[in-house]
């Protein structure tokens, strides 16, 4: 069995902080809590508009993270230039939409071919590795590897969405996914093509030599099924550790993923 790395999304607790826009909660305590209590990787967002995650954070996290940092950015000018100055452990390049409330889909590795290409050498000539944010299809970790990435991390939000359309209150609340408003049997087919395509993905991109992650919208109850996808070797989860940490502190909610993301030796 592969090892699992669990990289701990803080960027939420920025976004508490800056509903205030005070000092607290601190992102270097939530930082330290996570690294004590099982997060292999810490992973942060320098989004355009610095909607959570500051510059300084990400300096003050570079100079004390103990664990390997995972810097997310879009594919700006000014984000890339900061992002090869930090030269943090992975740079992982993501789609950006000012009004998005998070990352919605994977990156158009087609689209933007020709930026990509720039800004992987770019981060290369800075020696950071790179992770492609991307929808798991075939072509796109075909693309990946064109490009000269390192890494995919596949997006797994359609899966998260249909799995909590299927298995949890979501369709009863107000964030319902409308589009997936379906039939259960519906639901559950395109659960299992949506794991599907996350398996052959991996599988694929395995096999042309890239490192494997995932991540979007994973929690408790839906991690298990990536956790079966033996190629992935790295999981992003932000929002249900923070969320649940709201309720039992960071360091509990860090642990118990860190028991659910642990494979058998
Ligand atoms: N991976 C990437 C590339 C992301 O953009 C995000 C969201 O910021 C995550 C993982 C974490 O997603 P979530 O907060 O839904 O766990």
């Amino acid at each position: 069995m592969s090892k699992m790395t669990l990289g701990v999304n803080i960027d939420h607790v920025a976004v508490l902080r800056e509903a205030r826009r005070v000092n607290d909660p601190d992102i270097l305590q939530a930082l330290y809590i996570a690294c004590e209590n099982g997060a292999d990787q810490i992973t942060i967002h320098l989004r355009e508009d610095r909607r959570h995650i500051q510059d300084s954070d990400v300096k003050n996290i570079m100079a004390h993270s103990k664990v390997p940092v995972n810097l997310e950015c879009a594919i700006d000018k000014e984000i890339i230039t900061i992002v090869s100055e930090v030269a943090p452990h992975r740079a992982t390049l993501v789609p950006e939409k000012r009004e998005e409330v998070t990352t919605e889909g994977g990156l158009d590795v087609f689209r933007y071919e020709e930026e990509l290409r720039f800004v992987i050498e770019q981060l290369h000539d800075s020696f950071v590795p790179v992770s492609l944010f991307v929808d798991p299809t075939i072509e796109a970790m075909d693309k990946a590897k064109e490009l000269g990435a390192e890494m995919v991390e596949l997006h797994t939000g359609l899966f998260a969405n249909l799995w909590a359309m299927l298995h949890s209150n979501l369709p009863y609340s107000n964030h319902s996914v409308k589009e997936l408003e379906l039939p259960r049997y519906e639901l559950q087919e395109r659960l299992e093509s949506a794991k599907e395509a996350l398996q052959s993905a991996a599988t694929h991109a395995k096999s042309i030599g890239l490192e494997v992650a995932a991540g979007h919208g994973l929690n408790y109850q839906n991690v298990h099924e990536m956790m079966k996808i033996e190629e992935i070797t790295e999981l992003n989860i932000g929002q249900s550790i923070i969320a649940r940490s709201v309720f039992t502190g960071l360091a509990e909610a860090v642990q118990e993923m860190k028991k659910l993301t642990t494979r058998d030796a």
